[in-house]
């Protein structure tokens, strides 16, 4: 029998129940991990909690409470927590004029706070187990100089954090290291589909030659999240078909 590259493994993917996070809990479980996928759209986690070796738990990000919770509740269950990938997000396309103090707020809560608490609150699960790996999926936005609003501010918040946290966490045997998609077609960036022309240009614009995909970003997200990565932390990896290198 093949040995899946994270047999017995136990991850928590937020955002879990669409999209990027969807496609990370298939490949996980596939891979031999019990994937705890977290997420605050309950509907969707009743699809979730039919997959095999998946369990859908109710999250908001936002709420540390929720977080505390969370991860004591899994720690609690399965006595480690190997893997955790911040994947939860949102997005908006407001133009930057409208964007006013409660769209910061709500964003950065998310996104940003987001990331913080599900650091906080794991790291320390997986410190007294001297091991864990923690992916936190950024976005190209925070790489380069595209899109002056609250959603690349707060992306741009989980890249300073990853690094910090690296450094923190180091010494305890827990690895931090972040994702940086490009525009990858989700449910995310459905609104793109309705014009054609803007998604030509953007395949146009792209080295690659095409939009991402969820797997793109699944597939790295793995190989942060298995051992094949253990002297990987700190790092930042870009998944945009190299949009951002020109
Ligand atoms: N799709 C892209 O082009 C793209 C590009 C760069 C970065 N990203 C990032 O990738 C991540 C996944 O995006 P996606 O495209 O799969 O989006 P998606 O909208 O398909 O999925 C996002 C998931 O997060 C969940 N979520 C939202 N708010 C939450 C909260 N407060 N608590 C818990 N769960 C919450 C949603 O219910 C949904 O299941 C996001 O962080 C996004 O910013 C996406």
């Amino acid at each position: 029998m093949k040995i899946g590259r994270l047999d017995k493994k136990i991850a928590i993917v937020t955002g879990g129940a669409s999209g990027i996070g969807e496609q990370m809990v298939d490949l996980f479980s596939k891979e031999g991990a019990t994937v705890i996928a977290a997420d605050i759209n309950k509907e969707a986690l009743e699809k979730v909690n039919q997959k095999e070796n998946v369990i859908g738990m109710k999250l908001n990000v936002a709420s540390d409470e929720d977080w505390a919770a969370l991860a004591k509740e899994v720690y609690q269950c399965f006595g480690k927590i190997d893997v955790l990938v911040n994947n939860a997000g949102i997005s908006s396309e407001k133009p930057y004029a409208d964007i006013n103090l409660d769209d910061w707020q709500k964003m950065l809560s998310i996104n940003g706070f987001g990331s913080f608490a599900g650091i906080k609150h794991v790291a320390s699960y997986m410190a007294k187990e001297k091991k864990g790996s923690i992916v936190n999926i950024s976005s190209y936005t925070a790489q380069i100089g595209q899109g002056f609003n609250h959603y690349s501010a707060s992306k741009g918040a989980v890249r300073a954090l990853s690094k910090a946290a690296a450094t923190t966490f180091g010494k305890s045997g827990v690895r931090v290291n972040a994702l940086f998609p490009g525009i990858i077609e989700t449910p995310m960036t459905k609104g793109l589909s309705t014009s054609k022309e803007l998604v030509g240009q953007l395949i146009q614009a792209t080295p690659l030659q095409r939009l991402g995909q969820p797997e793109d970003i699944a597939n790295a997200a793995l190989f942060l999240a298995s051992d094949d990565s253990s002297y990987i932390t700190g790092a930042e990896l870009v998944i945009d078909g190299g949009f951002s290198a020109q």
